[in-house]
C-alpha cells in the first residue's frame, strides 16, 4: 500500500512538470471516467489537457500518438504495451494484467493486487490526480469507473482499494444500499427491469415480458412503476416472491444469493435520473462509447445537459442494438468445442458490443466460457467472457487470450473473466483449436481454492 502511494507521488510529479498532456484512454465507462479525471485534475492544476479516446492501444494507435510529440497519460489501457512505448515520455494509469513492470506505471497488479476486482483504471487514475485537484467529485466518478467495469459484481459489493474509496466517499457523496441487483431501478419500469436481469439468469422470467406482468400483476404490484416509486413492503415482497420461483426452478444458492447486494447512489444527482445508480450511470456511459461517441460521455461527466440528452437517446439505440444482438446470436445458434463455446456474427454486430452480448448470451450455458467473433476493419474482433466459478477453477481469459491471439499472429489480453483480442482475418479456427487448449490446461492445473473477497 505504502509502495502504491509513493508510486502514485513519483507519478503526479512527473506530471506537475509537464505544460501540456494527451490523455490517452480506453472507450468504455471506465475508460471515460479515468479520462475525466484526468483531464479535470490536469486542467485544476493549470496544465493544458487534450483527450483522445482509442479501441485498443494498437501499433497504429501508437504510431500516431509518436507522431504527436506529446506528454502522455494513458489511463485505463497501456499496461499490455508499455514494450511499445519506448520512445514515448509517458505515465499509465491502468489496471489490466501489465506485461511487465514500469516505473512509470500505476497498475494494482504490480502491488499485489487484483485488477479485476480490487481497483479499476478510474481509480487508479484518481491515486495520480488526487495529487493534482482535490475536487472531491472525481471519486464520484472513479466509483462509476469502477462499477462500469463490473468490479462490483463477483461478490455483489466493492472490494479491495475500491471499497477504500467507497468507504471515503460514503455518506457524504454516495450512499450505499442494500438492495436487488437488477439494473433500471431508477429509470426503467419494474417490469423491463426483471425481463431485462440477466444476473442471474431466472428462467420462467428473463427475456419475457408477459410473464414479468403476470408474476407482478400476481403480488400486486403495478408493473409499469419504476423500482423507487414502490413502498418497502412491496420491495420485499417481489424479493421473496423472486426468491421462491428460483427456488422452484431449481436455481442454486450462489446464483440465488446474486440477487441482492450493494448498489451505489449518488447522492448529488436527482432520483429518476440516471446518475443517480453508480450502475445506470456507467451504462449511459458506455452506450456513447460504444457508439464513437467518447466524448459525449465525457461532457456527461463534466455535467453538460446537452450532452446528457444525447447520451440519453444513444442509451435508447444501445439497449435495442444488445436486443437484435442477443436475437442474431439466438438465431445462429452457439457452437460448442470441449472446453469453449463461440459464435461468428460476422458483420452483424457490431465488434464495440459483440463483448456485452457475448456476456449476455453467456447465461444459457455457463459452464463453458463464450468466445465471440466479429469483423471489424482492421481484423476479427474476439470477445470472451466466462464466469467466476470458472475463473475459481483456474480459467484465465486475458492469458489465454494473449497467447492464443499472438499465436496466429493477432494481439490479445484482458481480465481473467473478460478478455478480448484482434487476430488475422480467416485466423479463427486455428485462433479456437489452440484457445481451447490452453483452456483445458488452464482448467486442468486448477487449485481448489475457496474465494473469500480481499
Ligand atoms: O472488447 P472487450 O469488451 O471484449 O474486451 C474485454 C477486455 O479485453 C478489456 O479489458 C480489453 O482491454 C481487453 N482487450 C485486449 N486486447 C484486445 C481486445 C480487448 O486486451 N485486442
Ligand atoms: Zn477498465
Amino acid at each position: 500500500m505504502k509502495e502504491l502511494i509513493s508510486r502514485a507521488v513519483e507519478l503526479a510529479e512527473i506530471v506537475k512538470k509537464q505544460e501540456e498532456v494527451l490523455v490517452v484512454s480506453h472507450i468504455d465507462a471506465d475508460g471515460i471516467t479515468a479520462a475525466s479525471i484526468a483531464k479535470k485534475a490536469l486542467e485544476d492544476y493549470g496544465i493544458e489537457a487534450k483527450v483522445r479516446f482509442v479501441k485498443q492501444l494498437e501499433k497504429f494507435e501508437i504510431e500516431k500518438i509518436k507522431d504527436e510529440n506529446k506528454f502522455i497519460w494513458f489511463t485505463d489501457l497501456g499496461s499490455g504495451h508499455v514494450s511499445h512505448l519506448a520512445d514515448l515520455d509517458f505515465i499509465i494509469s491502468d489496471h489490466h494484467v501489465p506485461i511487465g513492470r514500469h516505473e512509470r506505471q500505476l497498475n494494482p497488479h504490480d502491488f499485489g493486487m487484483d485488477g479485476s476486482i480490487e481497483m479499476s483504471g478510474a481509480v487508479a487514475t484518481l491515486m495520480v490526480a488526487n495529487r493534482l485537484s482535490h475536487d472531491e467529485s472525481l471519486g464520484e466518478l472513479a466509483l462509476v469507473g469502477s462499477v462500469g467495469d463490473l468490479q462490483d459484481s463477483r461478490y455483489g459489493k466493492l472490494v479491495g482499494f475500491n471499497r477504500k474509496l467507497l468507504q471515503f466517499l460514503d455518506g457524504k457523496l454516495v450512499e450505499i444500499q442494500k438492495d436487488v441487483r437488477f439494473f433500471g431501478k431508477q429509470t426503467r419500469p419494474i417490469v423491463k427491469m426483471l425481463e431485462y436481469n440477466i444476473d442471474p439468469l431466472i428462467p420462467g422470467l428473463t427475456g419475457d415480458e408477459a410473464s414479468c406482468v403476470r408474476f407482478l400483476s400476481s403480488l400486486q404490484v403495478d408493473p409499469w412503476v419504476r423500482w423507487i416509486e414502490i413502498s418497502k413492503e412491496e420491495k420485499r415482497r417481489i424479493i421473496s416472491a423472486i426468491v421462491r420461483h428460483c427456488i422452484n426452478f431449481g436455481l442454486g444458492y450462489d446464483e440465488i444469493k446474486r440477487i441482492a447486494g450493494e448498489c451505489y447512489i449518488l447522492l448529488r444527482n436527482p432520483e429518476g435520473c440516471e446518475k443517480r445508480d453508480a450502475m445506470e450511470f456507467s451504462t449511459l456511459l458506455n452506450a456513447t462509447a460504444r457508439y464513437g461517441e467518447a466524448e459525449v460521455g465525457m461532457a456527461v461527466c463534466f455535467g453538460d445537459e446537452k450532452a446528457f440528452s444525447r447520451a440519453r437517446t444513444l442509451l435508447q439505440n444501445h439497449r435495442k442494438n444488445l436486443a437484435e444482438g442477443l436475437r442474431i446470436v439466438e438465431e445462429m445458434g452457439i457452437k460448442e468445442l470441449k472446453y469453449v463455446q463461440y459464435f461468428h456474427a460476422g458483420r452483424e454486430i457490431r465488434d464495440t458490443i459483440i463483448g456485452i452480448v457475448a456476456g449476455m448470451s453467456l447465461v444459457r450455458n455457463p459452464k463453458k466460457p463464450i468466445i465471440a467473433f466479429a469483423e471489424s476493419e482492421r481484423g476479427i474482433k474476439v470477445s470472451a467472457r466466462a464466469t467466476y466459478k470458472l475463473v475459481d477453477s483456474g480459467l484465465n481469459l486475458g492469458k489465454a487470450l494473449r497467447a492464443s491471439a499472438e499465436a496466429v499472429g493477432g494481439s490479445g489480453g484482458g481480465h481473467s473473466v473478460a478478455a478480448g483480442a484482434l487476430i488475422p482475418y480467416g485466423s479463427e479456427e486455428k485462433f479456437l483449436q489452440i484457445l481451447d487448449e490452453i483452456v483445458a490446461k488452464q482448467l486442468q492445473n486448477r487449485t481448489l481454492s475457496m474465494s473469500s473477497p480481499p
